[in-house]
């Protein structure tokens, strides 16, 4: 048998782990979900749930990877064969996001290079959905592709694609060691030209005025575990993937704590950045910081562009570096989500990494064309919202529950832990994983299925964004659902080859 890949340094695999978890999730997630929980006292319960979830379950997905060595569905194969669908169940949910997180990333690619013209004019919403993705049809059409969002699409594929073909050593590490870098320094570039914008101070205070009132709402802690585990790329099968190709000798308590320390770092610098340009908005147009507050794609492709208009000097170069960071810190994330399936395709049906990538990025390419349409943006949003509440969080829940109730594992993977690694893992590791996790998600689970079931949204049908029905079917829950379907299906078939 062909021996597993390995990363090359221990600075190679943080960096690619690093890379993996900061993506766009810091950069517009986290500021507009910290503003709208608390503000400053959003760091309670944020501290509490990298504590108790974030690095906990960090350092699970890390010494699973590390003990069996093995892509997701290998590794939950060799806990127990029953727990195979469990690793495709979150390869497929993986495979999902790919799709649709590339599109995103070829937007930036076009708005950074809009940016040096300013070619989205001053309607910038209208230039988004109008001009940009020509969104002319209802949630659930495709209408026609749209050749500005396919063409930078395929180059993202293009690059992601050549890099896992180099493999992990010379492919993934070596642009992790390139991109990441990169992406800190253009970042702290922006940040500090942010912060020294007139009116960044007003931003800043609105940041960070804590409202301690709002701790007390479970809402708030939910939004604090949501925003963990998305950002930390945990219950993704992305960390066991990559921890995988670790070495025998490898601190990994140690990596785990400086990954989820390094994510949450740029998360604050994000909010921090982000905040500040807001403020300066807010500054130029005499409003109130509160009124030119967004998340997603609002931020970052409607209210950056209007403030890069305003910016004083120098805009063309602000954008660009702007959309650059989305790019880079996206490339990475993307990187790391297409290996969890090229590394399950290799371990089962033992072939190539070629072939993986070919057949496996591939079909994942060829599916993204979806979103490069008319009505991608529809599609992109009900996807988004289904796969991340109803497959990821889920999956986290899933995940917690067998490893420390089912198969009863948290104890021989602390120990393989300690032998190991330089800081030991006691009891705050194993009460967060037996108690505090699940009831957590447990209780976050109960209301995502309420809210979505009863249709409790604040929208006209009580849908998610008020989306029809038969949208909400096929384009969210089905999808959702697929994932697990595909997880079971892929568990059932035969592994190629005895050695397993
Ligand atoms: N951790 C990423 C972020 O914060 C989320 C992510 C990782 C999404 C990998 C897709 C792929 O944005
Ligand atoms: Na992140």
């Amino acid at each position: 048998m062909e021996t597993r890949s390995q990363w090359g340094t221990r600075a190679g695999f943080i960096l690619a782990a690093v890379g993996s978890a900061v993506g766009l999730g810091n950069i517009w997630r986290f500021p507009a979900v910290a503003y709208e929980n608390g503000g400053g006292a959003f760091f309670i319960p944020y501290l509490f749930a990298l504590l108790t979830a974030g690095i906990p379950i960090l350092i699970m997905e890390f010494t699973m990877g590390h003990k069996y060595k093995g892509s997701a569905p290998l590794t939950f194969k060799r806990m127990n064969k029953k727990s195979e669908f469990v690793g495709w169940w979150a390869v497929a949910v993986s495979f999902v996001i790919s799709t649709y997180y590339a599109v995103i990333i070829a937007w930036a690619m076009s708005y950074s290079v809009f940016s040096f013209n300013l070619n989205w004019g001053s309607d910038t919403e209208g230039f988004l959905f109008n001009e940009y993705l020509n969104l002319s049809v209802d949630p659930g059409q495709t209408g026609s592709f749209v050749p500005g969002v396919l063409i930078p699409l395929i180059l993202v594929w293009v690059v992601v694609l050549g890099i896992l073909f180099k493999g992990v050593k010379k492919g993934i590490e070596i642009a992790n060691r390139i991109f990441i870098p990169a992406l800190v320094i253009i970042f702290l570039i922006i940040v500090i030209r942010a912060i020294t914008l007139p009116g960044a101070i007003d931003g800043l205070q609105a940041f960070f005025a804590p409202d301690f009132s709002k701790i007390l709402q479970p809402d708030v802690w939910v939004a604090a575990y949501g925003q963990i585990f998305f950002s930390l790329s945990i219950a993704f099968a992305i960390m066991i993937t990559y921890s995988s190709y670790l070495p025998k000798k490898s601190d990994i308590t140690g990596n785990a704590f400086i990954t989820g320390f390094g994510n949450s770092s740029f998360e604050l610098l994000a909010g921090i950045g982000v905040f500040s340009v807001l403020g300066f908005m807010a500054s130029q147009s005499g409003v109130a910081v509160d009124e030119v507050v967004a998340g997603g794609v609002g931020l970052a492709f409607v209210v950056f562009p209007a403030i890069i208009n305003e910016f004083p000097g120098l805009n063309g170069l602000f954008g660009f570096l702007f959309f650059a960071s989305l790019v880079l810190a996206g490339l990475t994330s993307l990187m790391s989500i297409t290996e969890t399936y090229v590394a399950g395709l290799v371990d089962k049906f033992k072939i190539s990494r070629t072939k993986a990538v070919l057949f496996g990025g591939g079909t994942a390419a060829v599916i993204s064309l979806l979103f490069a349409t008319q009505g991608g943006l529809f599609f992109l949003d009900a996807a988004d919202y289904f796969i991340n509440q109803f497959g990821v969080a889920m999956l986290g829940l899933v995940e917690v529950v067998l490893i420390a109730w089912i198969l009863r594992e948290v104890k021989s993977l602390q120990l393989h832990a300690n032998e190991i690694s330089d800081i030991r893992l006691g009891s705050w590791w194993s009460f967060s994983l037996k108690f505090i996790t699940p009831i957590v998600l447990g209780y976050m689970m109960f209301g995502l299925f309420k809210q979505n079931i009863l249709k409790e949204f604040a929208t006209d049908n009580g849908n998610y964004e008020g989306y029809p029905d038969m949208f909400i079917t096929f384009g969210g829950w089905a999808v959702a659902a697929g994932a697990l379907v595909a997880g079971i299906i892929m568990a059932t078939i035969k592994w190629k080859s005895s050695s397993q």
